[in-house]
């Protein structure tokens, strides 16, 4: 589907206002509240100055070549293992079948597809995080619904959209390091934790448009329980050790009317979507039976892996928009900060700031800071300053006389307040990463064909690769208003005759940065998505498949670590805590511009286009992949 359209059209005024300007580990029972292990969480620790060139971790791996071979590649001496791939059982349900013949209800208890963001949240073993046996929280993005049936999207039928939708959402399963020759991670069969959450499962609204007019259906007359979660794309994970899953292209999956409202034009709601044909069989994504189904979706939503029969939320507070990302950091006062990204083009940069502060003392309440605080949006200033605008009734012109009729319609239509108070339209945000010793912010900017005017903070027009940006909060205080920012590299391949096309990388070219994470150590991995349209061909002829990269942020130098299978994307990062276990996901293997449909393979592509995992003639699937070095050693070092 083509993410790159623009419902951004308008010019945003700018309201020239000056803004005026932890704790010991703990645990309760298995859960592991991120603060306070080691330097895999010092992100939630006050922050130092950025990073001394003396905290510079070793990357000892030799770079790989670029490749355009169906298979995962990565450097002498590492390991790759298939854990969980689209249809697998997440406990010990139905087996998948290789001819895409399991049913809905099978479907609901197997991987869904198109494996996205993912976190892995330790087990707690003698008050220690395990880095052999946790759980595993894994988004779904989206379907091809071409591969998910025998025979693709021909008798399109209410059996083919409830196993679309059941294919959707969010898995958590157990998972745990086998000893013996040959070390391999298998998932916990039958595991209690073991859970998916699909666009059917009861999700409760919470927050300040909990409720609101616009929030109530025929199905939910109090606007506070909406049936799913679906576009699941990045994720983020809290202190108090739940995952936030990110609600991005909701607007694909409605069948919007003939003539949009300007609000529905604002977040792309339109006529037929993008080719789902949910609506021919449930009413809820028809936007003429159900105007109020869309306003439910794009919201970022907290699950509890370690609580299987709590429903997850949807944290209004957080802003209504294609949420690519939730990362959480802590301010110094102890503050919850949420950074988020809505990704399409000239689209904004956020952060929530929580009105109360963590209390690692009495973690069961973390959830709840986050229906209580502030949310801006990001302003870029040329001269390498930037402020966070405040979306709030009542400030910076929003209110009454502006259209919005009170805070929760501000968070429903987030877009269009960040439009009023003057946000600086970013090429697609992406993924945002903090460091986790100087607590300097990064974040891709996968590519944007479509500037024409361009600004300090996207300094290229027609950008077809992409850069990543990153800032400084002042103070070192991550609930700052105010920042420092710049370029940390220009994505590009300095073969290009075109100056604009070269890019300023240190090292291996690559284009569309996506993914993004910090480890333990403080090494910057970069996973990329450039679209099937352009893979191996014109400006990305000599870049090969999606691939993932190591950043040394301190110099600037960047090595290819992994190719991928063709027509994938590499996204979706964590590691067990002792960084010796990386988990990464292939999505989308085999895709092409166009649904992936055994009845109608596109020209030119072949059925299917990739064969990953299996190699064996089946259909390309999904999966989640642990990388290890061989000697054991820590991943990139
Ligand atoms: Fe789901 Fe913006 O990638
Ligand atoms: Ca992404
Ligand atoms: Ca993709
Ligand atoms: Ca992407």
């Amino acid at each position: 589907m083509d993410r790159e359209l623009i419902s951004n059209s308008g010019t945003n005024p700018h309201f020239e206002r000056l803004l005026t300007a932890l704790p010991a580990p703990l645990n309760s029972r298995r859960r592991l509240l991120q603060v306070g292990l080691g330097s895999a969480a010092l992100s939630f620790f006050g922050l130092p100055a950025l990073a001394a060139a003396a905290d510079r971790p070793a990357t000892g791996f030799t770079p790989i070549a670029v490749s355009g071979d169906d298979l995962v590649r990565v450097p002498d001496g590492y390991t790759v293992q298939l854990l969980y791939a689209w249809g697998d059982p997440i406990s010990d349900g139905p087996a998948f079948r290789a001819d895409a013949g399991n049913s809905a209800a099978e479907q609901a208890e197997q991987a869904g597809m198109h494996h996205d963001g993912m976190h892995f949240f330790p087990w707690v073993e003698n008050g220690q995080p395990s880095s052999t046996h946790g759980l595993l929280c894994v988004n779904h993005e989206y379907t091809d619904d071409g591969l998910l049936h025998p025979n693709g999207m021909a008798d399109w039928s209410h059996a083919k959209t409830l196993k679309s939708q059941n294919a959707h959402g969010v898995s958590v399963i157990e998972i745990r390091l086998g000893g013996g020759a040959g070390v391999r991670w298998q998932l916990v069969r039958p595991s209690p934790y073991a859970r998916r959450i699909t666009a059917r499962t009861p999700v409760r609204i919470a927050g300040p448009a909990a409720g609101a007019a616009a929030m109530r259906t025929g199905d939910d007359r109090r606007g506070n329980v909406v049936f799913g979660t679906l576009a699941n794309c990045a994720m983020g994970f809290t202190p108090w050790g739940t995952c936030l899953s990110c609600e991005e292209n909701f607007d694909s999956y409605f069948n919007g009317l003939e003539q949009a409202t300007p609000d529905q034009q604002r977040y792309r709601i339109r006529k037929n979507g993008s080719g789902y044909r949910w609506h021919e069989h449930d009413s809820r994504f028809d936007v003429a039976t159900e105007p109020n189904e869309a306003n439910r979706f794009g919201w970022v939503v907290e699950i509890d892996p370690w609580k299987p029969t709590q429903a997850p939320v949807k944290r209004t507070a957080l802003g209504r928009f294609k949420h690519e990302c939730a990362t959480v950091a802590l301010a110094s006062d102890g503050r919850v900060v949420v950074y988020m990204s809505d990704d399409q083009a000239f689209e904004y940069l956020y952060k929530f700031v929580s009105r109360d502060r963590f209390d690692a003392g009495s973690p069961a309440g973390g959830g709840a800071l986050l229906d209580v605080g502030t949310l801006y949006v990001a302003r870029f200033d040329a001269d390498g300053r930037g402020r966070w605008l405040a979306l709030v009734y009542g400030r910076n012109g929003l209110g009454e006389s502006s259209g919005f009729a009170d805070q929760a319609d501000i968070l429903i239509r987030t877009r269009q307040a960040a439009d009023l108070v003057g946000a600086t339209k970013m090429d697609r945000p992406e993924w945002i990463a903090v460091h986790p010793h100087s607590g300097e912010v990064y974040c891709t900017l996968t590519n944007n064909r479509q500037r024409v005017n361009t600004d300090a903070a996207n300094p290229r027009a027609e950008n077809a690769f992409g850069q990543i940006i990153r800032w400084r909060e002042a103070g070192a205080d991550a609930a700052a208003g105010r920042f420092a920012w710049d370029v940390f590299v220009l994505c590009g391949d300095p073969q290009q005759s075109d100056p604009n096309k070269q890019g300023n990388i240190k090292g291996d070219p690559f284009g569309s940065p996506d993914g993004l994470w910090f480890d333990p150590a403080g090494r910057l991995w970069i996973q990329t998505d450039a679209s099937g349209s352009v893979l191996n061909r014109s400006d990305y002829q000599r870049l090969g498949n999606n691939q993932m990269l190591v950043g040394d942020v301190v110099s600037g130098e960047i090595r290819r670590f992994l190719t991928g299978p063709r027509g994938c994307e590499i996204t979706g990062i964590s590691a067990t805590p002792d960084a010796r276990n990386l988990l990464i996901n292939v999505q989308h293997p085999g895709e092409v511009a166009g649904r992936t449909d055994p009845e109608t393979p596109l020209a030119g592509s072949g059925w299917p286009a990739s064969q990953f995992p299996e190699a064996t003639g089946g259909r390309p699937r999904s999966a989640t992949l642990v990388i290890r070095r061989r000697d054991g050693g820590v991943v990139g070092s």
